[in-house]
C-alpha cells in the first residue's frame, strides 16, 4: 500500500513528499491526455520510458551547467526531484514550424525558422495553457523581469545543446516545452529546469524520414505511440532492461 504523502497529481505525473526534507518523488504515469484533456488514454509503457528519457537529457544538461531539480532516478517510473516553487509559465522553443505555430502563422509544416523562436504559455489548464506575451508575464507578476531572462537564456542553452544531442542519433529536434523552478538554497534563489523533458514535451522527427517519434502519434492518432517512444530511448542508449532483447542495442545512426 503506498502511503506516502501525495503533493500534486497531474494529467502524466505525481508528485509524492521525499524522503528529505526540500524533495519531492516523480511518478511516471502511463496516461496521456490531449487538447486539453478531451483526447485520453494509456499508452503501456510511456511511464517508464519517459522516466529513463527525461532521467538521461536531465543529467546531461547537468553536465553541461544546466541547472535542473534533477537529483536521482529511485525506480522504474520515479526518480528524486528537489522540490521547487514551479514557475506557471511554460516556455516553447521552436526550431521548426510543426503544431500551433504553423495554424497560427499558416506556416507549412517542417519549414525552418529564421532563428529558434521562443514563446511563452500560461499554465492554465481551464483556459488551455494560453499564448502569452513577456508584458503579461512580468505585469501580473508570474515572473519577474530577471527571472524571464533567466528562464529564456537557459531554454535557448537547453535548445543548443539538445539539438545537437538528438541530431547525434538522427533525431531532429523540432519544438518542446519547459518548465521552470524556484529553488532556494540558503537566502539564495536559482531558476532550474523543472518538470520532465521527455517525447511527451518534445517534438522529435527523424532525420532522414521526417517520422514523428513523439507525442504527435498519440496526438494525430497515427498509431505506435509506444514503439516511438521506445525507439527514442534506444537511441539515447536508455532503453529499460525489461523491454524486449531486441530493442535494447544501441543504434549508431549514419
Ligand atoms: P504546440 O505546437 O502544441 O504549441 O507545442 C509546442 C511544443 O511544446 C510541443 O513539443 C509540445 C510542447 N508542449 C507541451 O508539452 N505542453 C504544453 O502544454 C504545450 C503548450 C506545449
Amino acid at each position: 500500500m503506498n502511503r506516502r504523502r501525495r503533493v500534486y497529481e497531474g494529467k502524466a505525473k505525481i508528485l509524492y513528499e521525499g524522503p528529505e526534507p526540500g524533495t519531492l518523488v516523480q511518478h511516471f504515469k502511463d496516461d496521456a491526455t490531449a487538447y486539453n484533456n478531451r483526447k485520453q488514454d494509456t499508452i503501456e509503457g510511456k511511464g517508464v520510458l519517459n522516466n529513463r528519457i527525461s532521467e538521461y537529457l536531465m543529467m546531461r544538461l547537468g553536465e553541461v551547467g544546466v541547472p535542473t531539480h534533477f537529483v536521482r532516478r529511485l525506480n522504474m517510473r520515479e526518480q528524486l526531484v528537489r522540490e521547487v516553487e514551479i514557475i506557471p509559465v511554460e516556455v516553447v522553443v521552436r526550431n521548426v514550424a510543426a503544431g500551433t505555430i504553423s495554424k497560427r502563422l499558416g506556416l507549412e509544416e517542417d519549414s525552418l525558422l529564421p532563428r529558434p523562436i521562443v514563446e511563452y504559455c500560461l499554465k492554465n489548464d481551464d483556459l488551455g495553457d494560453p499564448i502569452v506575451t513577456e508584458e503579461h508575464i512580468t505585469a501580473f507578476g508570474w515572473a519577474g523581469p530577471h527571472d524571464l531572462d533567466d528562464m529564456v537564456a537557459l531554454a535557448l542553452r537547453v535548445n543548443d545543446f539538445l539539438s545537437g544531442l538528438f541530431l547525434g542519433v538522427g533525431l531532429k529536434l523540432v519544438d518542446f516545452k519547459l518548465e521552470f523552478g524556484r529553488l532556494w538554497e540558503d537566502d539564495e534563489m536559482r531558476i532550474v529546469v523543472a518538470d520532465e523533458i521527455s517525447p511527451d514535451s518534445c517534438r522529435l522527427w527523424d532525420i532522414k524520414t521526417n517520422e514523428r517519434l513523439d507525442k504527435d502519434r498519440f496526438r494525430r492518432d497515427l498509431g505506435s505511440v509506444e514503439e516511438a517512444y521506445q525507439e527514442v530511448a534506444r537511441r539515447l542508449g536508455v532503453l529499460p532492461e525489461t523491454l524486449p532483447a531486441e530493442h535494447q542495442r544501441p543504434k549508431l545512426v549514419q
